[in-house]
């Protein structure tokens, strides 16, 4: 039954349920990444730098989720969980690039090219974006089929590329400092963030063994709801988030004329265009029994979240 009024409560099974699928992917990270002492060193002990040790893994979690209300088993959801986060983490080491936002503070530790060196940190970006695919095309044979797992590359790649993620950072270099309507805003939000959180949860849904059309448009659905709220709260955490929390440095949106939901709308119209996001998500999932309960809570959490 579809349960749109309950609130996750501190360390209730939605807290849980989060633990549990971050502890998953990182173990399976930690075994797809080169160990540190592999030839050549650095590079793999940067890339581990980057991908271990801090982050919200809520996108892997996203995979996990989407395939929990379809009944898939997480073995199966594993490969694309790890694919897409360490996409994820490949974004967020050239976002924070001096040619980009450059930033020194991520997820509560220098940034790559300020621990190591910028040449370095462009490595990382591209070894870890190439050893998503690798995961995704190297996965077990029994947990993934062929069928699925060539739909999970297309879906990946279009999202990750000039068309998704790559193509929302290049709206942003292009926006800052420009006056951008609320559609041009949308438009580069759904890029830049919305497009891998889309995919995290169609990735989920591809694994299930048999999926009606209805159903996967309602994932879909949901996922473009709850991609653009999670950077319009991205964008409000960068004005009165707490640093300690974040793991980055605040105000480094304004101080860099970044186009913003905040610096747009106002904060309180920012916050309710979120909420009305998270409404219309979880209303997209009224055709999901309970299994779809952590993509409702997800949904909730995205939106309340202080990091
Ligand atoms: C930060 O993403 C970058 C955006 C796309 C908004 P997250 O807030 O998911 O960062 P981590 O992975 O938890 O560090
Ligand atoms: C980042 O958006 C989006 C990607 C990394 C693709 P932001 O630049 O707002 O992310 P943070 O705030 O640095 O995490
Ligand atoms: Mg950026
Ligand atoms: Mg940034
Ligand atoms: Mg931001």
């Amino acid at each position: 039954m579809p349960s749109r009024s309950k609130t996750p409560t501190a360390s209730s099974a939605f807290d849980q349920a989060l633990e549990r699928y971050r502890q998953r992917v990182e173990e399976q990270l930690d075994a797809w990444l080169p160990p540190a002492h592999i030839h050549p060193a650095r590079l793999h002990e940067a890339m581990r730098y980057s991908v271990l040790g801090g982050g919200k893994r809520i996108r892997p979690i996203l995979v996990y989720a989407a395939g929990e209300a379809l009944g898939v088993a997480a073995e199966h959801l594993d490969a694309p969980a790890c694919a897409v986060e360490l996409i994820h983490a490949y974004s967020l080491v050239h976002d924070d690039l001096p040619a980009m936002d450059d930033d020194d503070l991520r997820r509560g530790k220098p940034t790559c090219h300020k621990y190591y060196d910028e040449a370095t940190a462009i490595l990382v970006g591209d070894a870890l974006q190439t050893l998503a695919f690798h995961v995704l095309a190297h996965a077990p044979c029994d947990d993934i089929e062929p069928a699925a797992r060539l739909r999970m590359i297309g879906t990946l790649s279009m999202a990750a590329g000039s068309r998704g993620m790559v193509g929302g950072q290049a709206i942003d270099l292009a926006a800052t400092g420009q006056q951008l309507d609320i559609a041009q805003l949308e438009d580069m939000h759904i890029h830049k963030t919305g497009a891998l959180i889309r995919a995290s949860v169609l990735m989920g849904a591809l694994a299930a063994p048999e999926l009606d059309m209805a159903h996967f448009e309602a994932l879909d659905h949901y996922a473009k709801c709850i991609g653009l709220a999670f950077q319009i709260q991205d964008d409000i955490l960068d004005v009165i988030g707490d640093s300690n929390e974040t793991g980055k440095t605040t105000g480094a949106d304004a101080e860099r004329s970044k186009p913003t939901y905040p610096a747009l709308l106002g904060m309180e119209q920012a916050a309710a265009r979120a909420a009305e996001l998270v409404d219309e998500a979880l209303a997209s999932l009224d055709g999901f029994d309970q299994r779809a309960d952590l993509l409702r809570d997800i949904a909730r959490y995205i939106v309340s979240r202080r990091s």
